[in-house]
């Protein structure tokens, strides 16, 4: 069974005194209500939090991503963070070249390409964000955007039948926004996604290990019109994800 992912992007939005709280709340409640089976909750918080927050996850089975990595191994790279290091935290999953990183500190295709190689080689799912601005959809460009950046973001990538791939499809224009794109023009993205997808990765890859997942204001109101289409996997959430009162209602969809 292919689980809904239910991820949640802290960003920088959270005190570490708030993720601590927002965890330990969140896996008292999953004990007490019993989440559907076929649901994955996934948190991101910051690194900083990491190590604190995946021991409370630990005993609820709620996946730990990080929000960014650094692509190399070691070295003089300050301020960066390993893969191997986010592995041995814990983590399953790693956010990749989300918009406000491409945005405010310019990471580009070949630096998502690099990071996505060095998720999968320490054996974590890469959720690799794509999507378009306001200008380039107004501009016509939104599917030639996305692809370039799904081509060039996976470049050279091969996933084994033991690795698993997500894209996150994210219009950049919707994110924080308080309004979701049309569920109908996700499903129709997606399926372009998954089209590309197929130009370079197994058939079987790509229905068993890889999957696409939507995200830009998503909330409880939306989220199943989302949910209930065949070809989106999961969501990504910001804002929604932050307290519980907002994140249950995703959750319990
Ligand atoms: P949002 O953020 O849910 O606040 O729009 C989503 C994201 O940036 O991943």
């Amino acid at each position: 069974m292919k689980k809904v992912l239910l991820i949640a992007n802290w960003k920088m939005d959270q005190s570490p005194e708030q993720s601590i709280r927002v965890a330990r709340d969140l896996v008292k409640k999953v004990k007490k209500e019993k989440i559907k089976r076929d649901r994955q909750i996934v948190i991101c918080p910051s690194f900083t939090e990491i190590q604190a927050v995946a021991k409370i996850l630990l005993s609820a089975k709620i996946g730990l991503g990080a929000q960014d990595v650094f692509w190399g191994e070691y070295g003089a790279y300050t301020g960066g963070i390993t893969a191997a290091a986010l592995q041995s935290y814990g983590c399953q999953y790693v956010i990749v070249g989300h918009s406000e990183r491409r945005q405010y500190l310019h990471e580009d295709n070949q630096m998502v390409n690099q990071k996505v190689k060095s998720v999968l080689k320490h054996n974590m799912t890469p959720i690799v964000c794509i999507g378009e601005t306001f200008e380039e959809r107004q501009a016509g460009q939104k599917e030639a955007v996305i692809l370039k950046q799904l081509t060039e973001g996976l470049a050279g990538v091969w996933v084994h039948e033991k690795q698993t791939l997500l894209i996150a499809y994210e219009p950049v224009w919707v994110i924080g926004s308080g309004q979701a794109v049309d569920p109908d023009e996700a499903e129709r993205t997606h399926a372009t996604i998954k089209r590309t997808l197929l130009e370079f990765l197994p058939a079987k890859i790509v229905s068993d290990n890889v999957g696409i997942i939507y995200g830009g204001s998503v909330n409880g109101m939306n989220v199943r019109s989302f949910l209930i289409k065949p070809t989106i996997d999961g969501v990504l959430v910001g804002s929604a994800s932050l307290t519980i009162d907002k994140f249950w209602p995703i959750i319990d969809y």
